[in-house]
């Protein structure tokens, strides 16, 4: 069978429109990455990359031949077969490093994704860090993942606002920031809003203060070239699903000097340098915070999927989700029923409201028109609060995403604002 034809809808001819280029209009270019992408069938519109991204078929290929050809653990084995498999191993956190301009590859850990990843940091940096009366400096728009783990470590928590045009306000973090704040961790790019962070200008303000910034890189990664080094942060985190790779494999970067002081969180095989019943001594970083067997195929789908973004071009993606959003706020504000969240330059995210009618239902109604989006408060429920809504409709778009996904998206808030009269 087709694998174009194998999805949730059947086919609808002729739906495919003329494609945005990098540039914004007009090339086959991104037509050609749709092609790259099995499980979205012709004429449906994915438009929930924030959520998880779609996996182009190299990394399904990697992925394939990492169970079926090469399979074996990692780190222990005295066999050809694992030897390799630890080449290969290595040789994607290699890859990461370089990818996100990292100093060494000893400096990325592989974490199941994001959320562990800030949890470690919680957990460990945060246990030798936070003390009675520290405090830990968010945004209102962050992530759950980037408020509950620093809750369950006890941190006293301050929020930075937002400015009017639903960025991060780094002014007011300049005037708030304070000794009691260790650490100050943002979203680096919205999952709600696609607003984008002045990493650069957060590190400053937050180094003056002698604090930590831990950026979360979710949404950023998949979207824009990323270079800790250039940010100056000291944590970055992300997730390998967002990145059109595999779930359950993720990173967690952090500058040497501070890894190699961090205790371990989690205990097990494979973290330890001596073990007896009365003491146990670690391994050095990374492995002190990689207890257990690791995600061996995640690792190497991740490899598969950078390879996969950075063939294309990160300059090139973030183009060509700029002219994507561009178009996709100017389509949605001609309905004037429709109320748009984020700014006007938000990186690859639209979120929006319908007077009158629950997300749930424009969601609802959308995947009728074979029209993929998310409805939800996006686990950011203090930024629904601010936004004063319960939650709110968000497309969100991928490198598969063209005009004729823009269009169908038009065409089926057009319906829900008829049936809703
Ligand atoms: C901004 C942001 N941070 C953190 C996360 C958590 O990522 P994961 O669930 O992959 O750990 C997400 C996922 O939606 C996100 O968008």
């Amino acid at each position: 069978m087709d694998s174009r034809s194998v999805g949730p809808h059947p086919p609808i001819a002729g739906a495919m429109g003329p494609p945005l280029s990098p540039e914004g209009r007009g090339s086959a270019a991104p037509l050609d990455w749709l092609a790259d992408f099995p499980a979205i069938p012709e004429g449906w519109a994915y438009l929930d990359s924030a959520a998880t991204a779609q996996k182009p078929q190299v990394v399904i290929d990697a992925i394939a031949r990492g169970y079926a050809e090469t399979y074996a653990t990692v780190h222990r084995g005295v066999y050809q077969r694992s030897a390799e498999m630890t080449v290969a191993f290595e040789a994607s956190r290699r890859r990461v490093a370089r990818f996100i301009g990292a100093a060494a590859p000893e400096e990325i850990v592989f974490v199941r994704g994001a959320t562990e990843g800030i949890n470690l940091v919680a957990q460990s940096w945060g246990r030798d860090n936070l003390g009675p009366g520290d405090r830990v400096l968010l945004s209102t728009l962050e992530h759950h993942s980037n408020i509950v783990p620093w809750q369950l470590a006890g941190a006293g928590i301050d929020v930075v606002p937002l400015t009017a045009d639903h960025r991060i306000d780094l002014d007011a973090m300049e005037r708030m920031i304070g000794p009691q704040h260790k650490l100050v961790a943002l979203g680096h790019v919205s999952n709600v809003l696609g607003s984008v962070l002045d990493a650069r200008r957060a590190a400053d303000i937050a180094h003056a203060a002698g604090a930590k910034l831990l950026l979360d890189g979710c949404q950023a990664v998949p979207r824009m070239p990323v270079d800790v080094g250039a940010l100056d942060c000291d944590f970055y985190v992300f997730s390998g699903h967002k990145l059109y790779g595999p779930t359950g494999i993720g990173v967690l970067w952090a500058r040497r000097d501070i890894l190699d002081v961090m205790p371990p969180w989690q205990g097990g095989g494979a973290m330890i340098d001596k073990v007896t019943f009365e003491k146990t001594t670690f391994a050095p970083p990374p492995a002190r915070f990689e207890a257990g067997t690791p995600h061996v195929i995640g690792v190497i789908g991740l490899h598969a999927a950078i390879d996969y973004v950075d063939k294309i071009g990160l300059d090139a993606i973030a183009a060509h989700e700029a002219a994507l959003v561009r178009e996709a706020r100017e389509a949605l504000s001609s309905l004037n029923s429709v109320r748009l969240f984020g700014p006007e330059d938000s990186a690859g995210i639209v979120s929006f409201a319908i007077e009158g009618v629950h997300p749930h239902d424009i969601g609802t109604i959308l995947d009728e028109s074979r029209v993929a989006i998310r409805a939800g408060h996006h686990c950011a429920q203090p930024l629904m609060e601010y936004l004063g809504v319960d939650a709110t409709a968000r497309a969100s778009f991928g490198v598969y995403n063209g005009r004729q996904d823009i269009e169908a998206l038009r065409r089926g808030i057009e319906r829900v604002t008829r049936i809703f009269g």
